[in-house]
């Protein structure tokens, strides 16, 4: 069995993060989104892996190179526009072969990963094998109907006038049946070969399409707000490790890590945190869900509930939260004489002010 990671697609909801950087690379306790979709990819036993890459190849080569790291043997394929999910089975066909596969989109998390989901397919050995999710408002994803046998009946993508509240998680496992189904099919009104029509041709054909309905915590990171809030579950896991300087005027409480080389001084932290290496915090106080990667500075600052790419600088500051700060990113107080704000911000960045 191999598996298949897509990266396309621009993030837009994650500008101006992803102007510069693939959203599957934002750091979410200090690792990429992409690093725990590896992770769980390996988990399952699969070591073939195929990552359809698209504007953003350079990136994701120089992050992951030959998978050695991730205990994968890693191969690019070049999708020349983002045309769909299914456009990637296709343009995969070479790599795939007539094996079996998984499908993950490189910007879905799923909390304890696949095993499960791959043990589901190898024992009944349908088609195609989607997993779901129930969530609130499926009009925001692709939509299963099951017959009482929890085989899939109809998929509909967002719908929006949805007909169950089973929302299809980037995750799908395929039989070579599919390149018959992404042969098949048409663009859709939005000119992108859908993987929701192929998984509907499979079941109007015959074939059958199996699920597996999941419980527990997953996400597509596609906000600032969901890249907050899967850092904030993955912290809630952290075991507290120092292996960098803490001074005797500091003090942590709860899990905190201190990466190698960082250093802490006259600072509060309350974990969960997570200080990357070479980091400095000095005089500052830190709260819960807060990630900081490597090389940063924070100084005579409050931060909480925010991620800290690396690079960055936080001087003078209180106090930041609900964050996102870019890589060598700086912020400082302005002279407090005056009111104004002194602001340099590249393309479609948000930034909220007191007032
Ligand atoms: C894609 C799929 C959709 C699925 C979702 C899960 O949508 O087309 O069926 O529910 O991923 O993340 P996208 O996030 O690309 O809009």
């Amino acid at each position: 069995m191999k598996a298949l990671i897509l990266v396309g697609g621009v993030g837009s909801r994650l500008r101006p993060i992803t102007h510069t950087s693939a959203k599957q690379l934002v750091p979410v306790a200090n690792r990429t989104v992409l690093s725990y979709v590896l992770d769980s990819i390996k988990e399952a036993g699969i070591s073939e892996v195929g990552i359809v890459v698209g504007a953003t190849a350079a990136e994701i080569q120089a992050s992951v190179g030959d998978g050695a790291e991730f205990g994968l043997d890693v191969t690019y394929i070049q999708q020349d526009a983002p045309r769909g999910l299914a456009d990637a089975v296709l343009v995969s066909r070479d790599f795939l072969g007539d094996d079996d596969f998984v499908m993950y989109l490189g910007d879905n998390y799923v909390v304890d990963g696949i095993v499960d989901f791959v043990a589901d397919f190898r024992r009944d050995k349908p088609a195609a094998q989607v997993m779901l999710a129930r969530v609130a408002d499926p009009r925001r994803f692709g939509v299963a109907e099951l017959d009482e046998n929890g085989r899939v009946t109809a998929v509909v993508e967002k719908p929006q006038d949805p007909r169950s509240d089973l929302a299809i998680v980037g995750v799908y496992a395929f039989s070579s049946a599919v390149h018959e189904a992404v042969a098949g099919i048409r663009p859709s009104w939005r000119n992108e070969l859908e993987i929701t029509d192929a998984l509907q041709w499979l079941a109007d054909h015959g074939h059958e399409v199996g699920s597996t309905v999941i419980d527990r915590y997953w996400k597509d990171v596609a906000s600032v707000t969901d890249v907050l809030e899967m850092n904030r579950h993955l912290l809630e896991s952290l075991e507290t490790r120092i292996d960098g300087e803490v001074d005797e005027a500091s003090e942590l409480v709860g899990r905190v890590v201190v990466e190698a080389g960082a250093k802490i001084s006259g600072s509060r932290i309350v974990g969960p945190a997570v200080i990357g290496p070479d980091t400095v915090v000095q005089d500052s106080y830190l709260g819960p869900f807060t990630s900081i990667e490597g090389n940063c500075r924070v100084a005579h600052s409050e931060i909480q509930y925010s991620i800290v790419l690396r690079g960055a600088s936080i001087e003078g500051v209180a106090r930041v939260e609900d964050s996102v700060i870019g890589r060598e990113t700086e912020v400082n107080a302005a002279p407090r004489t005056s009111t104004a704000h002194r602001l340099v911000l590249g393309d479609h960045s948000r930034v909220q002010v007191g007032g």
